[in-house]
């Protein structure tokens, strides 16, 4: 629905109550929302994103309800479809509008979208464009999804319009965020998936977007932030180096033999005061374990051996820890086998791109035994032992 931010700045927010999943991927249980902003200057009229194909006809009714017979400008904050699929069919309706956006962005939506190169308007990094009594200022945040995102500041309202960065997967009847341990909780699972892999580009993009002094954001995902120190002091956690006393355990077990290696070393960890979050990944709902390895300092993953491979689940989840890249400090791998004890070496591989320190792996034949439980003990202390050695115990 579109909603009145100030005084003609208006928010057209298409909740997607229903979609269950992002990319594929992430369950999202709370939906999500494709917010774009519609800014009207005394000269000219601006829409800031789209929304997601799907929701095109809500987009132009919502136009069409607020009067809006010219737009002048469509900025591309981002050319991921949930954000940019409308335009075509917006360009169609408004034959003045420009897709305003910079030259890497552009060149994707060439690629992804049925538009003509002359519909576009490029800008540059710190560029600003006037819409008469307001004023759009263009900032380039890399990697705040793909290469070529950017945020665009309202000058005279401070308002940030910064699409995916700092957005949650929230449908909701409400323009700004109401509770905001809900939203947290909402943004840490968005974070953990869409921005988690580029940890490093966020810390220089915080960094970038502070001299713009913003009262509002405004993304293009979830609530808008009318009170925005919240997100970005858990954005600053998030991103930083430092990591919590917390030990995630992804396991799977087929006839028990790894469960039971997963209860020792869980009630070992408990003992020495190390906060345990388990996820059976036979069941587990992959947005919450992303989420936890937003924090955590160890990472467990635990399996069979299926004839001479890691079970599949746990091969699945160690490719996409390596592909969210968390800035965990320790993995350990806990498994076991029949007749085959390959697979720690294949489940490491597959966790290569994370740099964190590999401890010595416990690998048992059949179901362990109290010289097995010794070992699982002994990682239980050697994860306590790095815990201890970077100050987080
Ligand atoms: Fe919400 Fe990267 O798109």
């Amino acid at each position: 629905m579109a909603e009145q931010l100030k005084k003609n700045i208006f928010s057209i927010r298409a909740n997607d109550w229903d979609r269950k999943l992002f990319d594929e991927l992430i369950p999202l249980p709370d939906g999500t929302s494709y917010n774009s902003y519609l800014i009207k200057g005394s000269k000219k009229t601006a829409l800031i994103d789209s929304a997601d194909p799907l929701f095109s006809d809500f987009v132009l009714g919502e136009l069409k309800a607020l009067d809006v017979r010219k737009i002048d400008y469509i900025i591309a904050n981002h050319a991921e479809q949930d954000h940019s699929g409308s335009i075509p069919r917006i360009l169609d309706i408004y034959p003045e509008a420009v897709v305003v956006t910079n030259e890497k962005c552009r060149n994707m939506l060439l690629d992804l979208l049925d538009i003509y190169e002359d519909r576009f308007r490029i800008i540059k990094d710190g560029e600003e464009l006037s819409l008469g009594d307001k004023t759009l200022k263009f900032v380039m945040t890399p990697w705040v999804h793909w290469p070529e995102t950017l945020v665009t500041f309202l000058v005279e309202d401070r308002i940030l319009f910064s699409c995916d960065f700092f957005g949650s997967h929230y449908a909701s009847s409400e323009l700004y965020v109401k509770d905001e341990r809900v939203i947290l909780e909402a943004a840490k699972r968005y974070y953990a998936e869409i921005m988690m892999p580029f940890r490093k580009k966020i810390i220089e993009n915080l960094k970038k977007i502070d001299d713009l002094k913003y009262h509002i954001i405004a993304p293009s995902h979830g609530p808008v932030y009318d009170k925005p120190g919240f997100i970005v002091d858990a954005y600053r956690d998030w991103v930083s180096d430092e990591v919590k006393n917390q030990v995630v355990i992804a396991y799977v077990s087929m006839h028990g033999s790894t469960l039971a290696m997963v209860d020792h070393i869980a009630s070992e960890l408990e003992h020495k005061n190390i906060p345990v979050q388990r996820f059976n990944l036979a069941e587990v709902d992959i947005g919450l374990l992303a989420n936890s390895l937003v924090d955590a300092a160890t990472l467990v993953v635990a399996a069979p051996t299926v004839i001479v491979d890691p079970h599949p689940l746990a091969q699945y989840a160690a490719v996409l820890v390596n592909t969210l890249n968390p800035k965990t400090r320790f993995i350990g791998v806990m498994g076991s086998y029949g007749w085959a004890g390959t697979m720690v070496g294949k489940l490491g591989s597959l966790i290569s791109r994370v740099k964190a320190e590999v401890l010595p792996p416990v690998l048992v034949q059949g179901h362990p035994k109290k010289d097995d439980m010794i070992k699982i003990s002994e990682l239980a202390e050697e994860i306590y032992r790095k815990h201890k050695s970077i100050k987080i115990i």
